[in-house]
């Protein structure tokens, strides 16, 4: 299985009303068997769900034809050198990638130079459009990458100064998958569009492979003098590496030993964390817009400060430190004796494994709710509504509800510590030496999360590596710098789509246009180690991992 790059799906009748909010990342069917078995167990299924099923059956059968154009990928020797030399004459290092990104909710694109210097950036994001939906909505998703991608597209052109693109680009870069087929769709017509009317290749990229490439992004001068070859660069990752994504629809850790060279060595049996603490924050009554997670981490600090660190203060003055403790240790015995007295599990801890869980977390936090602070929790709502209590805003449910945030936070920053540090324990005991960590996503920006992580980086003696939040988040710059490293090593480059191909003559409208897509894309193999949590069955309608098709 893999980590879908979407939050939760809602699904509506046509009336707007919510039936149900399912999990895209979900472990128990493919997206495309969830998506079936959920339509025919609905009593009235739904336009979008007959949408959504005929998109997944039509990606079968173009998974099944496995080709972008009808012109194939640059396989030969002769032909790989062929695509080389057409970006060396049209400027080498200096050579421009476009990158376009329409998985999930932001429709997003970026020219890079193949040296790595970012020349322009464009995005539109869709927060506003699904905030009230408790998800992501596929068919308004669709109309707004529909509505977006030429806007943005030429937004990057005009920053960058392209005017002729079939002399200044020298390739297209877009996801492919994983992601929502009828939004995957939108940015691949433009991309085919792009190419065929150009004559320039295109570069089929997968969603995670882009999250963990851009961390190589090297910042790059316009036109510097630094030779391609002069490889080393301060924070910048090298392979191999470890990597681990956290966002509202990702969470996976993976062993990076080269581009195309991926394994999964763990990933969320559930919830991914974002959505954890999305949800969390929902059920405290926090503001969601865009994320709750920032909302959840300032409550937890606020906790932290106005709350532990007082009383702590006053512990130190009553507790006598004796001559022979250290600090730290008059530190541990300050911190024993002061402590939140909310505590949740932490997730998986008998499991030596690193998937992780995060809906249990959920759960407790749920419980918590309804005992300490008698709120009712409508389960029946996929936005999680809470009923709150009285004075459910008063300082003393405050300091609650913070007491329950810092729990939370708790239990979810040593569940990611637990698993991050098997990992790369795992990773060691391989004889691979990883060069440091890498952490990507939206919850990437969580500071305690960041402090964790630099710690068992240093316990590990290796860098963390965060890519700057603007590209941990899904961005354009990823997916065009994923192609610049196929398209360095000619891996899979599709052959420009034919002027006359349908793929460029059929219109917007017409739904018959020839792509390739792979919503369900896992992007690697998974690790032995972590092999017992998935079944076959789970697996057979799914494309071919990244790593073994190249
Ligand atoms: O990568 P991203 O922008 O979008 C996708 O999910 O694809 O990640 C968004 C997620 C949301 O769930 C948001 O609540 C979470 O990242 N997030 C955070 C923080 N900032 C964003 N979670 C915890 N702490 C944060 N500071
Ligand atoms: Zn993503």
């Amino acid at each position: 299985m893999y980590s879908s790059p979407f939050k939760s799906i809602v699904v509506l009748f046509s009336g707007g009303e919510f039936v149900r909010s399912r999990k895209a990342n979900s472990k128990r069917l493919p997206r495309g068997a969830a998506a079936l078995t959920a339509a025919r167990f609905s009593a009235s299924t739904t336009i979008e769900e007959e949408e959504e099923k005929e998109e997944q059956m039509k990606d079968l059968k173009f998974d099944q034809k496995g080709i972008v154009s009808d012109a194939g990928v640059y396989k030969t020797k002769e032909e790989k050198m062929f695509l080389q030399n057409a970006i060396q004459l049209k400027g080498g290092k200096n050579a421009l990638i476009l990158g376009i990104e329409t998985s999930c909710d932001d429709t997003a694109c970026a020219i890079v130079t193949k040296s790595g210097f970012v020349v322009s950036e464009a995005i539109k994001s869709q927060v506003s459009i699904h905030e009230n939906w408790g998800g992501v909505v596929p068919t308004l998703a669709k109309e707004a990458h529909q509505n977006a991608i030429d806007d943005v597209v030429e937004e990057c052109l005009r920053k960058a100064g392209v005017t002729d693109i079939g002399k200044q680009v020298s390739a297209v870069a877009v996801t492919v998958g994983p992601g929502l087929s009828m939004c995957l769709r939108v940015g691949v017509r433009k991309a085919q569009k792009i190419s065929g009317e150009y004559g320039i290749p295109i570069v089929p990229v997968h969603h995670m492979e882009a999250h963990c490439l851009v961390a190589r992004v090297k910042e790059e001068e316009w036109n510097s003098s630094r030779e391609e070859e002069e490889e080393e660069e301060n924070g910048v990752a090298k392979f191999p590496f470890v990597a681990l994504l956290v966002s509202g629809g990702h969470n996976v850790l993976l062993k990076v030993e080269g581009v195309g060279r991926y394994t999964i060595l763990g990933q969320t049996l559930d919830d991914a964390i974002g959505e954890a603490y999305d949800k969390t924050a929902r059920l405290l009554g926090l503001p969601v817009g865009g994320g709750g997670g920032p909302a959840l981490e300032k409550l937890a600090k606020e906790y932290e400060e106005i709350v532990l660190e007082p009383r702590r203060e006053q512990a130190r003055k009553e507790i006598e430190q004796e001559a022979h403790i250290t600090d730290e240790v008059f530190e541990k015995i300050v911190r024993k004796k002061v402590k939140n007295p909310i505590r949740f599990t932490v997730p998986l801890r008998k499991r030596k494994t690193c998937d992780f869980s995060f809906a249990g977390l959920k759960t407790n936090v749920r419980l918590a709710i309804e005992k300490y602070l008698g709120a009712v929790v409508d389960e029946s709502k996929p936005e999680q509504k809470v009923l709150p209590s009285e004075n459910w805003d008063g300082i003393e449910n405050r300091e609650t509800r913070a007491a329950i945030a810092h729990a939370f936070q708790t239990a979810a920053v040593t569940h990611l510590e637990d698993r991050v540090s098997r990992a790369l324990e795992w990773v060691e005991s391989d004889g691979v030496s990883p060069t440091c960590l890498v952490v990507a996503g939206g919850v990437a920006s969580n500071q305690k999360i960041r402090k964790s992580l630099l710690q068992i980086g240093s316990n590990h003696s290796i860098d963390v590596v965060f890519p700057k939040p603007s590209w941990c988040t899904d961005n354009g710059v990823m997916v065009a710098w994923a192609g610049i490293e196929r398209l360095n090593l000619a891996l899979g480059v599709e052959k420009p789509v034919p002027r006359n191909s349908e793929a460029v003559r059929k219109d917007e409208k017409d739904r018959d246009v020839q792509v390739r897509l792979k919503p369900r894309w896992p992007l690697g193999e998974m690790d032995e180690r972590a092999i017992g949590e998935v079944k076959s069955s789970k697996v057979s309608k799914m494309a071919r991992p990244l790593g073994s098709s190249g």
